[in-house]
């Protein structure tokens, strides 16, 4: 058997240079201006969501959420009403979370007795083969819809206002996600609600905070290393002052630049690109680091019912445009992202007709 990851920020802290297992292979390293990524050709596509769900103004802002999912598959959300006092506090809240001892932390490990590995919870990515690349980041996962599934005892205690922050942060994200997946219906010509209902019944919503320690050679690491999200859609919250975040596109890394004023990040997930039968594609992102500063993120993840079959929505497919994925179980399709994911393959592939 093989060692455990380690928490990042304990390496942080101790080692000169990050360990081997660290390391991304030779050709990927980021020298130069790899690190930095390429400049966007054109600011990151802003949706104003008001707008977007209004009587009035809502065609123009359909058409440029229409072009951004084309060109790049993620855009900024703005004027989702969710209150900037709500997003410093839950900013706050998690700074104050990770900014504890680890031995603080540990209490909500992700690893039960020490060993097993489960998805909710402190730590890191499971650890899948010997020579895996892991990545220079610590994060706390939890399932946070169903309401009445939550395992509060992962919930962190500290700070006292954490789990009332999460709690409204969820609800307030759920309202976006909602109006987002609903316009993105209707620019598919399908029901308002078709996207939505695609979740089955238990459809589950996880919050994945980021931590990422500063690391003394950001050129030999990745936070987060390549991949599309497997969910249906990902709301992401960046931080404010630092930037690491880059989007592939045309075998060219952009960075996507630190967002100042509270909108947050939509992302397409592989899940929605199986939906739509490739209509709406999941851009491939990661996330690098900085040699000063540490940096966080708080991604809410929208997924499916385990139980549930995904495929290609039937409304959007004829003789001209068949289906070019397979149906697959849910439950077995995030299992087989989680196995490509630790190899940098991209899970899509493995299900295309
Ligand atoms: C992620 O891809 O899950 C995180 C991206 C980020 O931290 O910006
Ligand atoms: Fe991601």
């Amino acid at each position: 058997s093989w060692r455990l990851p380690s928490i990042v920020q304990e390496l942080a802290a101790t080692a000169k240079e990050p360990p081997s297992r660290y390391l991304i292979p030779e050709q990927e390293r980021l020298g130069g201006q790899q690190l930095v990524g390429a400049e966007m050709p054109e600011p990151v596509p802003g949706i104003d969501l008001r707008r977007l769900l209004a009587s009035d103004g809502a065609e123009e802002e359909a058409a440029k959420l229409r072009s951004a999912l084309h060109n790049w598959g993620f855009f900024l959300v703005t004027n989702h009403g969710i209150e900037t006092s709500l997003i410093d506090a839950v900013i706050s809240a998690s700074r104050e979370f990770f900014r504890q001892p680890i031995k603080q932390k540990q209490e909500y490990s992700n690893l039960i007795g020490g060993k097993t590995w489960q998805l909710q919870g402190y730590g890191n990515d499971p650890v899948k083969t010997q020579d895996q690349v892991l990545d220079w980041s610590d994060r706390l996962h939890l399932r946070v819809e169903p309401e009445d599934e939550r395992d509060l005892a992962l919930w962190p205690r500290h700070p006292e206002s954490f789990r009332d922050l999460l709690h409204d942060y969820t609800l307030n994200c759920k309202r976006v996600k909602d109006g987002i997946l609903r316009a993105m219906a209707k620019l598919l010509e399908l029901d308002d609600d078709c996207l939505l209902n695609q979740f089955g019944e238990k459809g589950s919503t996880y919050a994945r905070f980021n931590y990422y320690p500063a690391c003394p050679r950001p050129d030999l690491v990745l936070g987060i290393r390549p991949h599309s999200d497997v969910f249906v859609l990902t709301l992401l919250l960046m931080d404010k002052d630092v930037g690491g975040l880059q989007v592939l596109r045309d075998e060219t890394w952009y960075s996507v630049p630190p967002v100042r004023d509270y909108a947050l990040l939509v992302n397409v997930g592989v899940s929605l690109e199986i939906m739509t039968n490739g209509i709406f594609r999941g851009p491939v992102h990661r996330a690098v680091t900085n040699s000063e500063k540490e940096r966080m993120s708080l991604a809410m993840f929208y997924s499916a019912d385990l139980e549930k079959e995904i495929e290609p929505i039937a409304e959007l497919l004829d003789e001209k445009q068949p289906a070019r994925y397979k149906k697959i179980k849910f439950k077995d399709f995030v299992s087989a992202h989680y196995e490509h994911f630790s190899k940098r393959e991209r899970v899509i592939e493995s299900l295309k007709i």
